[in-house]
């Protein structure tokens, strides 16, 4: 379920003190954004208010749900921004003509090509990093290189992953159709389900998994392994940045664009080139994200237990966000559920 607008603590305080004949101007100054991204947004709402004097209003639902909704209001959506997880379903938005283009020099230069749509219907804000991650009792970093090396028989029985009807399973199997072409990756992934990986239902998961000695490796985003190791430094399990030797490691985002029938594209422009310069690190350090902004630092505790500098796989977001249908068509064909 969607719930109803939820409004940052400046709005409110601010409609307290209106008279109903000034709410039109209020309105005026107030920009709405539906996120399908949950991840404490609302600190960063919060600073923009006060430092811009911009209202945000937001709603969480997920991110088919809201896009959904977006194109079923057309003309009368609420939302000038919608935000969300994963160049897949950026990538969709975009299809779905749910975005309008931003012509904005701030947000070009903050965000690396590749993390935004070439055409400007959206910009990444934060990275989220799929990698190895393993029981360093029971594997030998040095033989976790690339995502193909786990078909090899070496880890029959030892893997542990996320479903295929997850997005960011999705994506990163669209990474190796890119680069390996489509009969190659269904080829990788096939040997996955060869050695018997063992599919669960979150990130999460796989982490405790590994912890319980379920399985061995597996392959979670960065900042779930963060989060656990926030709540205990001793949890046992490590991350390795794959592809180290070869393309770099596979990079999502999270992001936003404005509305092709928001009410007010210039505010929703504004929070967005503000979420990729001042308040990049209020967006992502919170999920322990690494920004998207190349110019600003990673919070503490990624930048010292996985690094702040990493080999990257360049490929465009917006590339394999394209590759999406093929990539479940793979897994399908692979036996990989
Ligand atoms: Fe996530």
């Amino acid at each position: 379920m969607i719930g109803r607008f939820r409004t940052t603590t400046l709005l409110l305080a601010l409609l307290l003190a209106l008279s109903a004949c000034d709410l039109a101007s209020a309105d005026e100054n107030t920009v709405r954004v539906y996120s399908g991204r949950h991840y404490g947004e609302e600190a960063a709402f919060e600073r923009f208010a006060e430092v811009t004097g911009i209202s945000v209003e937001f709603l969480f639902g997920s991110d088919a749900e809201l896009r959904e909704r977006i194109k079923a209001e057309g003309q009368n959506t609420q939302a000038d921004v919608y935000m969300t997880v994963d160049a897949g379903n950026l990538y969709l938005a975009a299809e779905q003509e749910v975005f309008q283009p931003l012509d904005s020099d701030a947000l070009t230069d903050a965000i690396p090509p590749n993390l935004r749509d070439p055409s400007g219907l959206w910009f990444g804000l934060g990275k989220r990093v799929r990698t190895f991650v393993y029981h360093p009792d029971r594997v030998d970093p040095d033989e976790l290189i690339d995502y193909e090396d786990l078909a090899d028989p070496r880890w029959e029985g030892r893997l542990c992953m996320r479903d295929s009807s997850n997005v960011y399973t999705q994506s990163l199997v669209a990474s190796l159709v890119a680069h390996h072409g489509y009969e190659d990756a269904v080829q990788i992934v096939r040997g996955w389900v060869d050695n018997d990986v063992d599919i669960l239902g979150s990130d999460i998961l796989v982490l405790e998994t590994i912890a319980a000695g379920g399985c061995d490796v597996g392959i979670a985003n960065h900042y779930y392994l963060a989060r656990l190791l926030e709540e205990n430094a001793d949890f046992p399990v490590e991350l390795k940045f794959a592809g180290a030797e070869g393309e770099g490691v596979h990079v999502n985002v999270s992001g936003a664009g404005v509305t092709r029938h928001a009410d007010h594209p210039e505010l929703g422009r504004r929070l967005l080139e503000w979420l990729a310069t001042d308040g990049q690190n209020l967006f992502v350090d919170g999920n322990h994200e690494y920004p998207a902004n190349p110019e600003v630092t990673p919070e503490p505790l990624i930048a010292s237990e996985f690094g702040a500098e990493f080999k990257q796989d360049e490929l465009g977001a917006a590339e394999y966000g394209s590759l999406n249908a093929d990539a479940i068509r793979a897994m399908d064909e692979a036996g990989y559920e």
